[in-house]
């Protein structure tokens, strides 16, 4: 199996930027990368991504919400993931089933064991082997968020970035919590600095932890999250 990585954060953290530029790193050093993103990473994922953030589908309910991202992580981890790690790639997750609890579970405020369960039944217990979050206030995620609103033309994605400040303070919350949690899982790298000072902190951060797995043989695990 190969090493599954995913990249957490609140809107605008910059775990995109970063993945893409670990990917670059990884790739370099001749590994076998596939950079991947949650909800979707896969035709039919996507199409459950297009409903998910569509701004004019603000009428969803928190179930349905809850029950369509299930839907398209079970789909994206049989379709992608599996199949990577069981070729022996490293692949690299832009949001999983953190997410959901953090958004869903800590944000909309949907029970959290009804959220665990169904984060095991999706992924058949698939847990990454290590979580990058990138943390930083509220305000700064979301104004960078909001100017790539502002500077993006053609699909619009911003349900969750319209969402008040107090619902995104309690996602930071919940990711906080999760890091807490599960530390041999998580990094927290602060991500209010520009592109640079994050990705040298998470350069930093990852060369213990990367070697560690691997001396380790700790890829990707079936244990729960
Ligand atoms: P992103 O492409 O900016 O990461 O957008 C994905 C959005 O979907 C983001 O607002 C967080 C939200 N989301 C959830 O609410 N629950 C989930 O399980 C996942 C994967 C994403």
């Amino acid at each position: 199996m190969g090493f599954f990585i995913t990249f957490e954060g609140v809107e605008g953290c910059g775990k995109t930027t970063q993945l893409r530029l670990l990917k670059e790193r990884l790739e370099s050093c001749g590994e076998k990368v596939i950079a991947t993103r949650e909800p979707g990473g896969c035709p039919i994922a996507d199409q459950m991504r297009a409903i998910l953030l569509d701004a004019k589908n603000s009428a969803i309910t928190p179930l349905a919400e809850l029950l369509l991202y299930a839907a398209a992580r079970a789909q994206h981890v049989n379709e992608v993931i599996v199949p990577a790690l069981q070729r022996g790639e490293t692949v690299l997750c832009d949001r999983f089933t953190d997410a959901t609890v953090a958004y869903q579970g800590h944000g909309r405020g949907l029970d959290l064991t009804v959220i665990g369960e169904l984060n095991r039944l999706a992924t058949g217990a698939l847990a990454p082997s290590l979580t990058v979050l990138i943390d930083c206030p509220v305000e700064i995620g979301l104004s960078r968020a909001l100017a790539r609103i502002e500077a993006t033309s053609g699909a619009r994605e911003e349900r969750f970035e319209l969402e008040s400040v107090r619902f995104h303070e309690r996602v930071r919350e919940g990711y906080l919590a999760l890091a807490a949690a599960f530390p041999e899982r998580f990094v927290i790298v602060d991500g209010s600095g520009d592109v640079p000072r994050t990705e040298k902190l998470v350069t930093q951060a990852l060369s213990t932890r990367i070697d560690a797995l691997k001396r380790g043989g700790s890829p990707a695990s079936q244990a729960g999250s």
